[in-house]
């Protein structure tokens, strides 16, 4: 499937699925692990829970020593061959622990077979950051929230004739320049969506940055005009934010004005935070379809990523 079918269709990957179901209260605490593509949706997760439930999100080979029977572990892996979620899944499988597994097949689909865990499959034939809305409509089932999934399909639908044009504004902004994301706490995942989607399709750099965070370093590397002038800001928040971070918001805006810079502020439409939050994630991964299409670059292939897995399989 072309990228561009793929991306049309995200909103239909919205979809209620058949799963077992889990009771965040029944945990002291939930991981979610995974990499890249497979690895965002633990972040949106964590997000969308909510802060009254205790989660991580691990993007590397080490289960914390904190991590006991009374946790749940949430594997995901699009090819289910990554080799750092399998790493947390045998570390998991070692404690006593028993995974939920999400993929379209692999290593992981085997494992979850053979020990006996409940495996989540993915439909097969996609490059994993394409996935995103499957993992998410899984992942969302399995918590119980199937109506987050139908408001943001539909939601998703309906905007997506105005996201495409915003997107493709905002890619021309982008162009020839370094994107530079910032987020607030509501948005990070998404900002770290918008730079890997960047980074993988478009081929091309990307940073991001979080309030407050930013206001207590990044905000100081402005001075230096030489550097500034290569970048291209973009702010993403959300109405929901605190108010003290709304203020930050305008604080930025005020900075980049003095300074005679661009910051392009992007909110999320939409009545609630999954809609909201989608909207956003639909939003930029257009963006990077586009400015693939300036860079003349297929949004297809990650070929030093290959390398890397094969060069560590060898
Ligand atoms: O989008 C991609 O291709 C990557 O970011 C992958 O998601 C990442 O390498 C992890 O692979 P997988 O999703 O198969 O676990």
């Amino acid at each position: 499937m072309k990228a561009i079918d793929m991306l049309e269709d995200f909103p239909k990957q919205f979809e209620v699925v058949k799963t077992e179901k889990v009771k965040v209260d029944q945990y002291k605490g939930i991981v979610f692990s995974g990499m890249g593509g497979s690895g965002i949706v633990g972040d949106f997760m964590r997000l969308l829970l909510g802060d009254g439930v205790l989660s991580i999100s691990i993007k590397d080979y080490k289960l914390p020593s904190f991590v006991e029977k009374d946790w749940l572990i949430v594997c995901s892996s699009y090819s289910g061959n990554t080799e750092e979620t399998l790493y947390i899944l045998e570390e998991a499988l070692r404690r006593g622990i028993k995974p939920i597994c999400i993929s379209s097949g692999g290593k992981l689909r085997d494992i979850a077979k053979k020990e006996g865990l409940i495996h989540l499959p993915l439909p097969e034939g996609y490059p994993p950051r394409y996935a995103l809305g499957f993992m998410l409509s899984t992942l969302l089932c399995l918590f119980g929230m199937e109506e987050s999934v139908k408001i943001t399909r539909e939601h998703l639908q309906q905007h997506k004739e105005s996201i495409k044009e915003k997107a493709q504004d905002i890619a021309k902004s982008l162009y020839a320049y370094l994107p530079i994301v910032y987020a607030t706490p509501l948005t990070e995942p998404v900002a770290t969506r918008w730079k890997t989607q960047i980074n993988e399709n478009s081929k091309t750099l990307c940073y991001n940055a979080t309030l407050p965070e930013m206001h207590h370093n990044e905000i100081v590397g402005l001075e230096n005009p030489q550097i500034r002038n290569l970048c291209s800001f973009l702010m993403l928040c959300d109405p929901e934010d605190n108010p003290r971070i709304i203020k930050r918001v305008e604080i930025t805006q005020e900075i980049f004005k003095d300074l005679g810079i661009l910051l392009k502020t992007i909110k999320g439409e939409g009545q609630t935070l999954i809609e909201r939050l989608a909207y956003l994630t639909y939003v930029g991964d257009w963006v990077s379809f586009y400015l693939a299409e300036l860079y003349h670059q297929d949004p297809l292939p990650v070929k030093v990523i290959d390398f890397v897995k094969r060069s560590l399989r060898d």
